[in-house]
């Protein structure tokens, strides 16, 4: 592998007294798209949380682009690491234009402001496919779809080498995930952008993934291509996982 962009050496994290995340080790290469999956509270978010430096390891390091979360200016390291989360949390005063030009803005990066901030947004909202006059619009009057969609073009505003999203598509019809999920995979193709994505949904974990994790509480069970994780799942666990896959395949 080329150096990864991210790396987890032995990092572990623990609430209280539960253990949350036990010594992971992965690297992540520049420009993969790495689902994860497993149970609720395996520690799916608390991994991406420890790449943006939003939680700090108890033990073991993560590190981005070669250098130690834990030694990095926060605010330098999330400018180049969108995230995008399920529910959005889109600042609802603020119109979409605003919420998309938040983060270079508050970054003092060049180029947004006035006509230029209104013509880099209208690019971001046409790569999620949505239409450029809702810029002015504020959230409550979208659509959930649209929403997580603005979310998405927010997450890719400042331009970011790594995108962290967690269940971004958990709260959408059927057909509107399908149209976001191929928009993600335009996105992963044309930008080369490396992406962590979480997800409840085996058959998005594989449709997605150049690679996909597989936790269980907090330990890998799998990490391998969908290929792999499909003909050679490595434990019970996965297997389990891969037939609950091919019984959704079989009903639709
Ligand atoms: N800040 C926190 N304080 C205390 N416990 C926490 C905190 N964050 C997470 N936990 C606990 O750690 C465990 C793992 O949480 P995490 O959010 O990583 O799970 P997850 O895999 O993302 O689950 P889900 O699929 O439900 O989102 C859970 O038991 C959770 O309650
Ligand atoms: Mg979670």
């Amino acid at each position: 592998m080329t150096q990864p962009i991210i790396r987890f050496e032995g990092a572990s994290k623990s609430f209280g007294g539960q253990v949350v995340l036990q010594e992971l080790d992965l690297d992540v290469a520049p420009g993969e798209f790495l689902t994860i999956i497993g149970r609720s509270g395996c520690g799916k978010t608390t991994a991406l949380r420890l790449v943006n430096g939003l939680l700090a390891p108890d033990a073991g390091r993560v590190l981005v682009q070669g250098r130690d979360v834990a030694g990095c200016d926060p605010a330098v390291l999330r400018r180049g690491i969108g995230y995008a989360i399920q529910g959005v949390g889109l600042f609802p005063h603020m119109t979409v234009e605003k919420n998309i030009a938040y983060v270079p803005s508050i970054s003092g990066l060049d180029g947004w402001k006035g006509a230029e901030r209104r013509e880099k947004a209208a690019g971001l909202l046409k790569s999620v496919g949505l239409d450029p006059d809702l810029a002015g619009r504020y959230p409550r009057s979208l659509s959930g779809g649209q929403r997580q969609r603005v979310g998405i073009a927010r997450a890719l505003a400042a331009g970011p080498e790594i995108l962290l999203m967690d269940e971004p598509f958990g709260a959408v019809d059927e057909i509107t995930r399908g149209q976001l999920q191929d928009e993600i995979l335009r996105i992963h193709e044309r930008s080369g952008i490396t992406i962590l994505f979480v997800t409840h949904d085996i058959g998005e974990a594989l449709k997605l993934g150049t690679r996909t994790l597989v936790l269980e509480a907090g330990r890998i069970e799998q990490c391998a291509p969908p290929s792999q994780i499909l003909q050679a799942p490595a434990t019970a666990f996965v297997e389990q996982l891969v037939c609950r896959s091919r019984e959704f395949q079989m009903r639709a």
